[in-house]
C-alpha cells in the first residue's frame, strides 16, 4: 500500500477510535492498540512530511469537548502523557531525557513516581485560595466547565489552607489532578444501576466521565467521586511554589489538598523501575484502580528546560501495567435478554483466577464480533481483564480447537418465550419483540418497582421472579391485583410482609406522573425525560392524546425520544396495559394537571443553585423547585429566572451579575417556595 493511502487509513482509524474515546466515552479497542496505530502514523508522516496535515491526529493535543456545558480555556494546554509498555521503554525514556539534558546516561537523575489514577483529568482554578472554577480536560485547550458539579466532590477544598487561613497561597492557580470513583462506590453505584435495569458503566473511568457531565448536581453529590491533585500551574511569568515536584506535592497536601500518599522519590531509572515492579500485584489491595505508573523528572527548572511536545511534555512518561490475561474452557455462549428485549449473548467460561478475582462470565459484545474472531463453544479462549470491570473473551487458541467444532450462530427464537427473534436492518443487536416475554417481563417489573420508579419497597428480584414463573405477574397492571393471600404463599413471604408490601403497591398507586413514565420502560425515556414530560402534559390521558410534534415541543424531548414515546403509546398491546392500570386505581395524573391546564407558582421559571445554603441540602432544594413547575439548570445563561446563591457562591454568581439576572438570597429563596 502506498504510504498516502496508508495515512489515510490511519486517520480515519485514529479519528474514530478518538470519539468513541473521548465524546462518547466507549472506547472500542485498548490503549495499548489505539497508541501502536498512532505511532505508525507519526512514523509514516515523519517520513513523509509533505503528507502532514493540521487536522491529522498527531496534529492536535485531545479530543472534542462534549456539549451541554459551557467551553472555558485552560490556563496553559492540558497535555497527555507519552504511554511506556516495558522497562526497556522506560530505560529509553531516560535516555532521552540525559540526551536533551546532554548529561551521561548513567547520571542518577531524580524522579518521582506516582500512581497512575484511573479516572478523568481535572483542572480547579483557586483565586486567593477559593474555588471558582472547576474543568474537565476537554480536547486540551478548552474543556467544559462543570464547577456545580465538581463543588460536590468532598474531597476538594472549597478554600485553601483550611486549618491554618493565614497560609500563603498564589493569587490566582490553576491545581490539576484526577477525579477518579473509589473501587466500593464504583461498585455502590453499579449495583443501584443494575437494581434500577439501566446500564452500567464499564469501568471507573467511563463512570467518572459520566457522573461529572450528569446535568443534575444532586446526582454528582450522591455518587462519591474523589480526587487526588498533583499539579500547580501558575500565570505565565509567577515563580513556580517549590523548585523541585516532590515538595510542590508537600505544598499541595499543606494546603488541604488530596495527593496520592504512595508517591515515591527515586533517585536514578533503577529505583523507579522498582517501583513499578513493587506495585505491578500490590496494586490490587488499593481502594481505587490503577494502571500504572507516572513518572516525573523531579527538579522544575530541568523540567523547563526540556520542554514539551504538542501533545506531552518531555520530562514525564507513563508506565502501563500489561492487562491481565488467563486462557480457560468456553464452556458454553448463552444470550441475555434485557428489558428492552435486547438479546445478547455472554461467555460462560470454566472459572479462573484473574486480576485477583474469580471469573466466570465474559463479555463477547454481538453476534459480529463473535464471528469476526470466530469464538466457538469448547473452545480454549484467551480472556482479558483491563480497566473494565467485566473481562472479555480475546479470542481462542486455535491450535486447541476440539475437531469437533463448529461455528457458533445466534440462536433464531428467544430462549424464554421462543419468539423469532428480529433485527432491523442497520442495527447489530438482536431483540425479542414480545413484550409478554418472562424474561423481559421479569427485568421490566424489576425496573418498575424501583427506587427511582414506581418505589414499591419489598418488591424485588426475588420476589418478581416468583410472581413471574408462578404467572401471577404478565404486566405491570397484575401488580395493582395482587392479594395479602397469593404474597403470603410465595418463599420467604409471611403474613405481615405481605400485609407490608400491599400497602407499599397501594401508595404507589399515587406516585407522581413522572415516576409511571420512567417505570414503563419506553426506550430513551429516563428519569430527566420522564419529568419533562409529566412536567409538561401532567396526566398520561393527555400525553396519550397528543400529537407527536406537541411532544417533541417539551423542553429536553428531542425527535428520537418524542417518536419513541409515540410508537410506545399507539402500540395497542401498551394501551391495554395502561387501560388495565387506570382501571386497577393508578392515577397516573398530577394534580396541577400540566403547564397545559393550570400553572403552577414557578412554572417557565428556570433556577441555577449556587454555594452552600443553610436550611436544606442542594438536591432538597431542586425537588422543592421542580415541585412547583420550575426547573433546575447548572450553567447561568440569559435564559435563567433567578440565580439562588449561597454561602461561598463561586463563578455562577459573578456570570448572573454579569448578565443581569436577578439572584436571591437564601432568606428571599425561601419566601418564594413558601409563598
Ligand atoms: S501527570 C503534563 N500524574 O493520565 C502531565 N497524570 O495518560 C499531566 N493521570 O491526562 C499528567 N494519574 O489524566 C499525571 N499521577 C498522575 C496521573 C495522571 C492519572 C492521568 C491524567 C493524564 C493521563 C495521561
Amino acid at each position: 500500500m502506498d504510504p498516502a493511502t496508508r495515512i489515510h487509513e490511519l486517520r480515519q482509524l485514529l479519528r474514530h477510535h478518538e470519539e468513541r474515546y473521548y465524546v462518547h466515552d466507549a472506547p472500542e479497542i485498548s490503549d495499548a492498540e489505539f497508541d501502536a496505530r498512532m505511532r505508525e502514523l507519526s512514523a509514516l508522516e515523519a517520513a513523509h512530511p509533505d503528507l502532514i496535515e493540521p487536522d491529522s491526529p498527531t496534529q492536535r493535543v485531545g479530543g472534542r469537548p462534549a456539549e451541554g456545558f459551557p467551553t472555558v480555556a485552560h490556563l496553559e494546554p492540558m497535555l497527555s502523557l507519552e504511554n511506556a509498555y516495558s522497562a526497556d521503554e522506560l530505560r529509553e525514556f531516560h535516555a532521552r531525557l540525559c540526551r536533551t539534558l546532554d548529561v551521561d546516561p548513567a547520571t542518577p537523575l531524580p524522579y518521582v513516581a506516582e500512581l497512575k489514577i484511573d479516572g478523568l483529568s481535572i483542572a480547579l482554578t483557586y483565586e486567593r485560595g477559593r474555588l471558582v472554577r472547576g474543568v474537565t480536560r476537554g480536547d486540551g485547550v478548552q474543556g467544559e466547565e462543570v464547577t456545580t458539579n465538581v463543588r460536590t466532590i468532598r474531597a476538594i477544598p472549597l478554600r485553601l489552607g483550611g486549618q491554618s487561613p493565614q497560609m500563603s497561597v498564589p493569587e490566582v492557580m490553576e491545581l490539576r489532578g484526577e477525579v477518579y470513583f473509589p473501587r466500593a462506590e464504583f461498585q455502590r453505584v453499579n449495583d443501584e444501576r443494575e437494581a434500577e435495569g439501566e446500564p452500567l458503566f464499564a469501568n471507573p473511568r467511563n463512570a467518572a466521565a459520566g457522573t461529572l457531565r450528569t446535568l443534575d448536581t444532586a446526582i454528582v453529590s450522591r455518587r462519591g467521586l474523589r480526587v487526588f491533585l498533583y499539579q500547580v500551574v501558575l500565570p505565565q511569568g509567577n515563580a513556580p511554589v517549590a523548585s523541585s515536584h516532590h515538595d510542590t506535592l508537600a505544598q499541595l497536601q499543606a494546603w488541604g489538598c488530596p495527593v496520592e500518599r504512595h508517591h515515591r522519590l527515586c533517585v536514578g531509572i533503577d529505583a523507579v523501575l522498582d517501583f513499578c515492579e513493587e506495585w505491578r500485584e500490590a496494586r490490587h489491595a488499593l481502594a481505587f484502580e490503577t494502571d500504572g505508573v507516572v513518572i516525573k523528572l523531579d527538579d522544575v527548572a530541568l523540567r523547563a528546560t526540556v520542554g514539551a511536545t504538542a501533545k506531552f511534555p518531555r520530562w514525564a512518561v507513563a508506565f502501563k501495567f500489561p492487562a491481565e490475561q488467563a486462557r480457560t474452557r468456553l464452556k458454553e455462549i448463552a444470550v441475555n435478554v434485557g428489558r428492552t428485549g435486547a438479546v445478547t449473548p455472554y461467555a460462560v467460561l470454566e472459572p479462573v483466577r484473574l486480576g485477583g478475582t474469580t471469573v466466570q462470565m465474559a463479555t463477547l459484545h454481538n453476534e459480529q464480533e463473535i464471528a469476526r474472531r470466530d469464538i466457538r463453544e469448547g473452545d480454549l479462549v484467551f480472556v482479558e481483564k483491563g480497566g473494565d470491570i467485566i473481562p472479555k473473551v480475546l479470542g481462542p487458541v486455535l491450535a486447541e480447537r476440539p475437531f469437533d467444532s463448529a461455528p457458533w450462530s445466534m440462536p433464531t427464537q428467544c430462549p424464554n418465550c421462543h419468539s423469532p427473534l428480529t433485527k432491523p436492518g442497520n442495527e447489530v443487536v438482536w431483540r425479542c419483540d414480545n413484550i409478554a416475554c418472562p424474561a423481559r417481563i421479569r427485568r421490566s417489573l424489576q425496573h418498575f418497582a424501583s427506587r427511582r420508579a414506581m418505589d414499591i419497597e419489598g418488591l424485588g428480584e426475588s420476589l418478581v421472579d416468583q410472581l413471574v414463573t408462578l404467572g401471577h405477574v404478565h404486566t405491570y397492571a397484575d401488580v395493582y391485583s395482587l392479594t395479602d393471600d397469593t404474597l403470603a404463599a410465595l418463599d420467604r413471604m409471611g403474613p405481615k410482609s405481605a400485609a407490608n408490601l400491599v400497602a407499599a403497591i397501594g401508595a404507589s398507586r399515587n406516585a407522581p406522573l413522572w415516576r409511571v413514565l420512567h417505570g414503563i420502560g419506553i426506550r430513551h425515556v429516563g428519569e430527566g425525560v420522564a419529568k419533562a414530560l409529566a412536567r409538561a402534559f401532567g396526566a398520561m390521558a393527555t400525553l396519550r392524546a397528543a400529537p407527536l410534534e406537541q411532544i417533541e415541543a417539551v423542553p429536553d424531548v428531542g425527535a428520537v425520544v418524542a417518536r419513541s414515546v409515540r410508537s410506545f403509546l399507539d402500540d395497542p398491546r401498551n394501551q391495554a396495559v395502561l387501560d388495565a392500570m387506570a382501571a386497577r386505581g393508578v392515577q397516573m395524573a398530577d394534580a396541577h394537571g400540566g403547564d397545559a391546564d393550570t400553572l403552577r407558582a414557578l412554572t417557565g421559571k428556570t433556577f441555577v443553585l449556587t454555594g452552600t445554603l443553610a436550611s436544606m441540602p442542594r438536591d432538597e432544594a431542586a425537588a422543592r423547585i421542580e415541585a412547583l413547575g420550575g426547573k433546575v439548570s447548572s450553567s447561568v445563561s440569559k435564559k435563567t429566572t433567578y440565580v439562588v446563591a449561597g454561602t461561598d457562591a463561586g463563578s455562577k454568581l459573578e456570570k448572573a451579575q454579569a448578565l443581569g439576572v436577578t439572584v436571591l438570597d437564601e432568606a428571599q429563596f425561601q419566601a418564594l417556595i413558601m409563598a
